[in-house]
């Protein structure tokens, strides 16, 4: 059982922000379940180094373009780590191997007749390095004005697909997903596919066009998809490429669904390969309902807040408080306020409670197994709830139906009121709430997976003990030593 799941390759033109973080944390939580799971999980993130955008920034600091990338690959990696991000393979668009692939399968197309020579003039916008069709003064996607450039270029025959592309969404009903972007794309096929300039001329940093004499480079979009083959191994690598090939899952931004749900698939099938089977492309956050720019200087930096409030806490209300389809708007008061409710109080709470008891009441050992009561149903059938939930990447419900099991088991406290019990009952109440606490750990170890090791730790267990393969109730074994180690998580003031 393989899954094989991508991030966007980012542009490094610029540091990353809280977009960017976005989707690598969902991605993350995505495989962290996955391997819970039992899947041999083939993580893929990376950046895209190469085109004019980034070529302008170097010139503008005054540094070669392969420097500028160079830096800004250390701040994702770094902080891709601070985020606990668990990525299989980190990707650079400037990397040999990458050329390579991406040669190969302009030269496949080129052979096949897919990319012929031709003259292209219309508008361009740099920031997006997109193409935009020429009725339009101003991008469609970022409303800036663009640049009209005329040069003879290669195109991909981009509009031959549009049937083939158009069965393989009708056949592949969660090809495009949410549902709702299904539509927007598929009219884009049916109403505007045109073929697509693959090369450029008027400037020299991307990878070179492999014909005799030509002095153009591939268009950056054209290359830089091609990255997720390189990084399985094609073309050389067979054995890497058909273990995981296809992708099962291409996260995007909503605004790159449509490079990565028509042109992609449609490159794929010229090189007479097999498309991915989802892309999903997400909302965007905001600032004060602001697009977040550089130009504006909005930008929200990920590392000031995971300083300020910890990489769980920051991941946990990424994925919490807005459905992953929608737009959300980013702002430290609902942010304080939803790691205070969720995490400090309900969670937090639960869990001091607990281990306080079983050392006051239990010689901080694990009691008695029990049987339960209607914890155990719940906490089962929660586990079977969340993986419908995370296979629609509906983070957010998740969380939500997790939390049910943290309620109950707080009211259960309540109720129960283990300080007035003795003998068997306490033993039994203290093991059930344990028990909720160890799947609580498993359930939460996507999408927090620090404040989960810590939880599993003050249990007596560690990371092996994570499991969703054949989950039971039961699995904490009587007589483990508990640690109560202080809060699970501070509250904000
Ligand atoms: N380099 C291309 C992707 C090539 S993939 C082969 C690119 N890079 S990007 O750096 O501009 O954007 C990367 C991702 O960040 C996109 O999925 C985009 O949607 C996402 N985000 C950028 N700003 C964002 C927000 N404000 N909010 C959420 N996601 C955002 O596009």
């Amino acid at each position: 059982m393989k899954y094989y799941i991508t991030t966007p390759l980012y542009y490094v033109n610029d540091q990353p922000h809280i977009g960017h973080a976005y989707t690598n944390i969902a991605a993350d939580a995505m495989a962290r379940y996955k391997r819970l799971k039992g899947f041999d999980v083939f993580f893929l993130t990376g950046t895209d180094e190469h085109g004019q955008k980034i070529e302008r920034e170097a010139q503008k600091r005054q540094i070669p373009a392969q420097t500028l990338a160079n830096q800004m690959v250390e701040k994702y990696k770094s902080l891709w780590q601070m985020l606990s991000i668990s990525y299989s393979r980190f990707i650079r668009t400037t990397e040999d191997r990458h050329k390579k692939t991406a040669t190969h399968l302009f030269l496949t197309l080129l052979n096949k007749g897919d990319i012929y020579k031709g003259q292209y003039e219309g508008p361009y916008c740099t920031p997006c390095e997109r193409f935009v069709s020429k009725d339009e003064k101003v991008c469609p996607d970022c409303r800036r004005p663009c640049e009209i450039i005329s040069e003879e270029t290669y195109f991909f025959g981009l509009s031959r697909y549009r049937d083939q592309l158009l069965s393989y969404i009708k056949e592949n009903p969660n090809f495009i997903l949410p549902s709702y972007r299904k539509n927007e794309m598929t009219n884009i096929i049916s109403e505007e596919l045109f073929d697509l300039s693959i090369t450029r001329s008027t400037f020299s940093w991307g990878i070179p066009v492999p014909i005799h004499g030509a002095k153009d480079v591939m268009y950056v979009w054209f290359e830089a998809l091609i990255n997720y083959l390189t990084a399985v191994g094609y073309p050389d690598d067979k054995e890497m490429f058909e273990r995981y090939w296809p992708a099962d899952l291409h996260l995007v931004g909503k605004d790159i669904l449509r490079f990565h749900t028509i042109i992609w698939p449609a490159m794929l099938i010229a090189g007479g390969l097999t498309p991915p089977k989802r892309v999903f492309g997400h909302g965007w956050w905001t600032i004060n309902e602001e697009k977040m720019s550089k130009s504006k200087g909005n930008a929200i930096d990920p590392y000031e807040i995971i300083n300020e409030f910890g990489a769980d806490g920051f991941r946990y209300f990424l994925l919490r408080e807005i459905a992953f389809g929608l737009d959300g708007d980013f702002s430290r008061k609902a942010l304080i306020h939803r790691l205070n409710s969720d995490l400090a109080n309900d969670l937090g709470n639960l869990f001091s409670r607990v281990m306080k008891m079983v050392e006051s009441y239990a010689e901080s050992k694990v009691p008695q197994e029990a049987d339960g009561e209607h914890l155990k149903g719940l906490a089962l059938n929660i586990a079977n709830e969340i993986e419908t939930e995370i296979s629609e990447l509906r983070f957010h419900s998740y969380l939500e139906k997790v939390w049910v099991l943290v309620r109950e088991a707080n009211k259960y406290v309540d109720q129960k009121k283990p300080w007035t019990l003795k003998g068997t009952t306490l033993n039994s109440t203290l093991y059930n709430l344990l028990e909720s606490l160890r799947m609580l750990s498993i359930f939460l170890f996507p999408i927090m997976p620090n404040l989960s090791l810590k939880m599993l730790k003050c249990l007596g267990l560690c990371e092996k003990d994570l499991s969703l393969v054949d989950l039971k109730w039961g699995g904490l074994a009587t007589g483990i030593r508990t640690r109560y180690t202080g809060p699970l998580f501070m509250r904000i003031s």
